[in-house]
Order: C-alpha cells, then structure tokens, then sequence
C-alpha cells in the first residue's frame, strides 16, 4: 500500500503543477508539462509511489538498526541466564565465542541473585584463549528473573591502549637511563629501583594503580644529571664542596624538567626527582623537609635507590654484602629513611632479593 502524503505537501504539489504546465504552455516548454501534471495528479490523490519507495528504505534502515538490538539479530555475542544460573539462551556469536559456557559462573565470577536483584550494570572483560579481549556488560533483572550479558569484541582497543602504556614505558626508562649514564651508574638500576618503589609502595598499602606510576616514574629519578657539567659528574676522585653543591642542583632541575607536564607519571616523576635526596630527619636536599613532609613517593624511592646502588658492583666499588646493606638501614631508620618503610624493607628482603636476582647486571 502507498503511503499517504501530508495534506500540506499534496497542496504544494497542486501549485506548483499548475505553475509548471501554465509557464510550459506559455513559452512551449512542452518537458515541464508532464511533470507539472504528474505533481498535480500525485497532489491530487495524495499517494506517490517515488515517495513510498524512498520511505520504504529509511523504514527498512530504522529496522535493522533496531533488530542489531535484540539479541537474536545482535552480531556481538548475547547470553541469557535465569535465576539458577543456567544459560537459557546464547545467540549465534555467542554460540561461536564461548561454546563451553552453560551456567553463568563460567562467564563471570559472581553471584547471580544478588546482580538481579541489583537491577544495575556491571562491567567486566574476558580473555579468549587466541588472545580476543571481549567486554561484557551485564545487566540484572528482577522482571526476566535472570540476567543479560552483552559482549562486545574490544581487542584493538586494549592492543592500542597496551601500545600506549609500552611506549611510555620504553621513553621513561630511556629517560632514566639518560640520568643514569651521565653519573656512575650502571645496568639494570633504573629497572630494579623501579620494581623496588613498585613492591615498597604496594607494602604500604598504596593501591595497585599509584604504585604502577610509582613504578613507571621512579626511573626517571636523575634525570636532572642531564644538567650536570661533565667535570663534577665523572670527576674520579672525591667532590669539593663547591663541586657537591653543583651536584645537588641534580634534583632541582629535574624536578623542573618535568614539572610542566600534567601527564600522571610525569608528575609523580617530578616529586620523586625533586625529592629523592630529602631525608628524614631534615639533613637532605635540595628542601631540607622533614618527616612525613617529604612526598611518600621520594621517601620510597630514596630507599628503593640507595638499596640498589650499595647492593650493586659499580666499576669503582664491589657489591655490599647483604648484612652491612641490612645494618646501615637499621642505623638510618629514623634518620636518613623513613622508619616505617625500612621496616616493611627488612620485614619482605625476600621479596627485594628476587627483584635483584631478576635484573642482575
Ligand atoms: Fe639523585
Ligand atoms: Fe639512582
């Protein structure tokens, strides 16, 4: 059946057909004729079948979009599970996907009955064996008495993301050996102090995220050695106290370096450059802060950096043993290191004599 034109666009179309055959009757313009008649005709019925056809596929469009919702038509994986867990229904992709799933728990580790009764949306990701990443959304309902899971395919979004995250990862380190190769330090360091401040954080209990930045920044720590003059920075022999107030600048300038960024791990980057050389009791530079006044993030790496230095062989030193490196932290606990992360240090040496074992030089 055509579908009927509106009253408004009927009387249009009756104007100008007579404009149309009036003007092509006129100057003898014998084309406009036919087309003014057929817009009167089709004005006049209030029906054309060129219309139809047109709204016919705008119609056709909006269903198919609305058909991608419903879970048999949906080209991403859709589940249904009832209230005791069972699956009761699986669309074609989900079939494909995941065609050992049969109860809910093999989807997602949760309980059932409380996410219906939630009514919420919950969110989660699942990795296939061939490395797939597939976001699940998961909605509860009291009315279906059970639970829909829409998956959706998100694997290029966490390949760029993971992409992301490595290549800042690559320039950090490469930072932070930077500083490093400009003084006398050598290797794995900046790989080890970063897996220290990264175990050291966690023990305090800061979260799983801080310390990942804590870990990602903490290698950039002498960055500001860049700005060291080669006579003070490989000077064989000890340093004039002039030479050492030169070196001290290290910090402050990589603070400044880094300081204009608003980028979370430049940031922490910053407190940890500025402040790595701060010490407990007041002695240290470039501040003199005291205390819990000193960043957590600096009083971290301070331990995390002097662990690693007096435990590795430097081409004009030899390796301390462990228990001279365990005495100098229980006569600085207090005084130059925070007295409670030198605890958690000694309580887990374990857990830090791994991470050296992992990166030897
Ligand atoms: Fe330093
Ligand atoms: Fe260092």
């Amino acid at each position: 059946m055509l579908i009927n034109l509106s009253k408004k666009e009927s009387n249009f179309r009756v104007i100008i057909g007579t404009l149309l055959i009036t003007t092509g009757t006129h100057f003898l313009w014998f084309l406009l004729i036919p087309i003014g008649w057929m817009l009167i005709h089709t004005g006049l019925t209030y029906k054309c079948p060129i219309t139809h056809l047109l709204q016919r596929q705008t119609q056709a469009a909006k269903e198919h979009l609305f058909v991608n919702f419903l879970p048999k038509y949906n080209p991403q994986p859709v589940f249904i599970f009832k209230s005791d867990n069972k699956l009761a229904f699986a669309n074609k992709p989900a079939k494909n996907l995941f065609p050992d799933v049969t109860i809910f728990q093999d989807l997602v580790e949760e309980d059932i009955q409380i996410l219906i009764k939630q009514e919420r949306i919950h969110h989660c990701s699942l990795t296939l064996k061939d490395g797939s990443v597939y976001s699940l959304v998961i909605r509860g309902s009291i009315e279906l008495d059970g639970i829909v899971v829409y998956g959706a395919d998100i694997t290029e979004i966490v390949e760029l993301n993971q992409e992301i995250i490595e290549t800042q990862k690559e320039i950090v380190y490469a930072m932070g050996e930077i500083g490093e190769t400009r003084s006398k330090e050598t290797g794995d360091h900046v790989r080890r102090v970063a897996e220290y401040s990264e175990l050291l954080a966690l023990l305090t209990g800061i979260d799983k995220t801080e310390a990942e930045l804590i870990k990602l920044a903490s290698p950039m720590h002498d960055i500001g050695k860049v700005g060291i003059p080669d006579a003070v920075l490989k000077k064989p022999g000890k340093l004039t106290n002039d030479e050492f107030e030169i070196m001290k600048t290290h910090a402050e300038i990589g603070f400044h370096l880094l300081n204009h960024s608003s980028r979370p791990v430049l940031k922490t980057a910053s407190i940890i450059a500025y402040q790595h050389h701060e010490k407990w009791n007041g002695s240290g530079y470039p501040q003199q802060l005291v205390g819990e006044n000193i960043h957590i993030y600096g009083r971290i790496t301070a331990i995390a950096d002097v662990f690693d230095a007096l435990g590795s062989a430097r081409v004009y030193k030899e390796a301390w043993p462990l228990d001279k490196i365990v005495t100098l932290f229980k006569e600085q606990r207090g005084s130059h290191f925070d007295p409670g992360l030198v605890d958690l240090l000694l309580e887990n040496l374990a857990k830090f004599l791994k991470i050296r074992e992992r990166y030897p030089n």
